[in-house]
């Protein structure tokens, strides 16, 4: 990770923000949460998260309770209920707190070869949360609990879809303004692309996709994004071919280097906030896998933009791959 950029940024009083990366990510600190925070602070904290897309407070001392009560101030929280009537037994203690971790219920680490290990080397591919349900996510708070040690891996890399899109040349962007492109998002796609031997049986136009505008504003800072992520399986209205070749140009030019910022879980207590309608997001991975225990709690906020439902019918239905039950 690039170090902290050293001067504060401006606009801000009750926070201090320090920029990660030239165009998007930064750093808070300043803030106590050990009590709940003011509604001043707060403002501030979702004026930054909108404005750099992803935000890091260090050793920050939360536990599930409070990391809960911080979420929902964000809005409504998704929930695991279905996965976990789906016959995944739940390792935390509530259902808002999705399990992100590397850990088996009975506290031992998770075999990358079983089953849960192939559904999540999906992560490790740059994605959104939640845009393939009917609602996607809005904001995304990730608290570690348990790291590897250092130089072990196990960092999380983000990537700037809001300026990768500022930067498409002129002739694409109009191109895609003139075609307004729906994009059909599948977890069923992403974690076949990211495990092809384990779910080679699996064929995503089975189940229902989640549709989306391909580029929609980004409604709380007024800028323009390419609302894209590994979980498109195609755009619509386009030839296979063709649509593959556009989605993966788009794709690669946003996850350039240039675009993309890893950050480094430094203690446990360490928290990363991000904004899934403006940003992507990936496990970057490493040696640890095997061998330590990375305890991760992710706290989900649904989407409360007009953009939330994309195309989708109002449902409360949630996307899963059915890896246990091994019918493929
Ligand atoms: C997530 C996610 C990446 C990581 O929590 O949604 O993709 O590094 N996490 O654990
Ligand atoms: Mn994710």
């Amino acid at each position: 990770m690039p170090g902290v950029i050293a001067k504060p940024e401006s606009g801000f009083q009750n926070i201090i923000v320090k920029k990660l990366h030239p165009t998007f990510a930064a750093q808070i600190s300043g803030v106590d949460f050990s009590q709940s925070l003011s509604d001043e602070t707060f403002d501030e904290v979702l004026r930054a998260v909108t404005k750099y897309g992803v935000v890091v407070f260090r050793n920050t001392n939360l536990t599930d309770e409070t990391h809960l009560a911080f979420a929902r101030r964000f809005g409504e929280l998704d929930d695991v209920k279905p996965y976990i009537s789906a016959g995944r037994k739940n390792r935390l203690r509530y259902d808002e707190l999705f399990d992100v971790s590397n850990v088996e219920v009975d506290g031992t680490i998770l075999d990358p070869g079983s089953p849960r290990g192939q559904a999540n080397k999906g992560n490790d591919l740059f994605h959104v949360d939640s845009s393939f349900n009917p609602r996607r996510a809005g904001y995304s708070l990730l608290l570690a609990h348990e790291l590897p040690p250092p130089g072990m891996g196990g960092h999380t890399a983000f990537a700037d879809t809001r300026t990768a899109y500022d930067d498409l040349p002129e002739d694409l962007k109009e191109t895609l303004h003139q075609n307004n492109y729906v994009a059909a998002h599948s977890t069923h796609h992403s974690r076949k692309l990211a495990a092809p031997d384990f779910f080679r049986d699996l064929d995503p136009l089975d189940y229902p996709m989640g549709r989306h505008y391909l580029v929609q504003q980004h409604e709380s800072s007024g800028r323009m994004n390419l609302y894209i992520a590994s979980h498109v399986h195609h755009l619509e209205g386009l030839e296979p071919d063709e649509s593959t070749e556009l989605f993966d140009r788009l794709y690669k030019h946003a996850t350039q280097p240039e675009y993309t910022v890893e950050i480094e879980w430094q203690t446990p207590g360490d928290l990363v906030v991000w904004d899934n309608t403006c940003t992507m997001h990936r496990a970057v991975g490493g040696p640890f896998l095997r061998k330590y225990r990375r305890d991760m709690r992710r706290a989900t906020v649904h989407d409360s933009s007009s953009q939330a439902w994309g195309l989708n019918e109002h449902s409360d239905v949630r996307r899963r791959v059915l890896y246990i039950l091994r019918t493929f």
